[in-house]
């Protein structure tokens, strides 16, 4: 027997094709507008989306698998149509991209290269020391599936690798694991800080002005998980006396509104939530991996704990 899978997002065709060749024995349909999946929602076993329409979930009486292209689900995962009795899967690919992102502007401010980019501009020969990474610590908020991989490199980069886990146990590449009770002492020991939260009821503005006064001068503050983790008034605030960097992918309002006094700071860099973008390869990788799991009944990756909030 075949099973349904209904992909709905924008992308949807691009998903379908790669997973049609991988997995020719599921029936799969692709929609990126509600009208277009709609003689298929009602058989639908499956469905692979970032959003999907609650007039769309309504009618999904036969869905025993939602897996989300997303790896934080805040907005889906109290959503009443996709009920417990449903498994619910996150994306567990994006850890790897993720630490690029953050040693590419780690090595950039490390290696000063805003200043050579210039000084050549100017055909100037000036050769400033580098800093290195080596003995640096770094501190990682939130030691899920993208933490680990920052931790992996920060390991290989020779730095002191500290985190922060609403479970505190030992893992590998983290010299030392801190519990939510302990986010004051670690703070004002890192040179990096390094914001990997989902965004749950206990992590909304778990940095606020009194925790991000505890940073060190100089540190490099980076936040790619969600905007909402930090209060983000008082993030402008302490940004703007230039104490510390930051890197900020991710913001309370997204995009960015034009107004902000943070795309002006010169201590901050801003992208556009692209630390982690879907790529389609890799999240039908682990499509097909999960779904090989699930036709044989095995527990599947990247479950969501719809108590814990991710
Ligand atoms: C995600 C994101 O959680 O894009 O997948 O931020």
């Amino acid at each position: 027997m075949y099973h349904k899978l209904l992909i709905y997002h924008d992308d949807a065709r691009l998903y379908h094709e790669i997973l049609a060749k991988r997995l020719p024995r599921l029936e799969i349909r692709s929609a990126t507008r509600p009208e277009e999946a709609l003689n298929f929602i009602e058989e639908a076993e499956i469905i692979l989306t970032w959003e999907t329409p609650d007039e769309l979930l309504k009618k999904a009486e036969h869905l025993k698998w939602f897996a989300s292209l997303g790896a934080g689900n805040e907005h889906l995962i109290h959503n009443p149509l996709i009920s417990e009795s449903i498994l619910f899967t996150k994306t567990t690919v994006y850890g790897e991209m993720m630490a690029e992102y953050v040693f590419a502007y780690l090595l950039y401010f490390g290696r000063n290269l805003s200043k050579h980019f210039e000084d050549q501009k100017n055909k100037f020969w000036d050769r400033k020391r580098p800093e290195r990474l080596r003995g640096k610590v770094m501190g990682i908020l939130g030691l899920g599936s993208v933490g680990q991989e920052i931790a992996k490199r920060g390991k290989q980069f020779g730095m002191r690798i500290i985190g922060l886990k609403r479970t505190p146990e030992r893992m590998k590449n983290v010299d030392h694991v801190y519990g939510p009770q302990e986010l004051k002492k670690m703070i004002p020991t890192v040179d990096t800080l390094v914001v990997a939260l989902p965004l749950t009821t206990k992590t909304h503005h778990l940095l606020r002005e009194e925790e991000l006064n505890l940073i060190k001068d100089g540190a490099i503050l980076f936040n790619i998980g969600r905007g909402k983790t930090i209060d983000g008034m008082a993030l402008t605030r302490v940004l703007k006396d230039g104490r510390i960097k930051a890197v900020l992918d991710v913001f309370e309002d997204e995009p960015l509104p034009p107004e902000s006094e943070l795309w002006n700071l010169e201590n901050v860099i801003i992208t556009p939530h692209v630390s982690g973008i879907n790529l389609p390869e890799e999240i039908c990788e682990e499509f097909v991996r999960n779904y090989r799991r699930w036709v044989k009944g095995k527990p599947l990756i990247g479950l969501v704990d719809r108590k814990k909030g991710y």
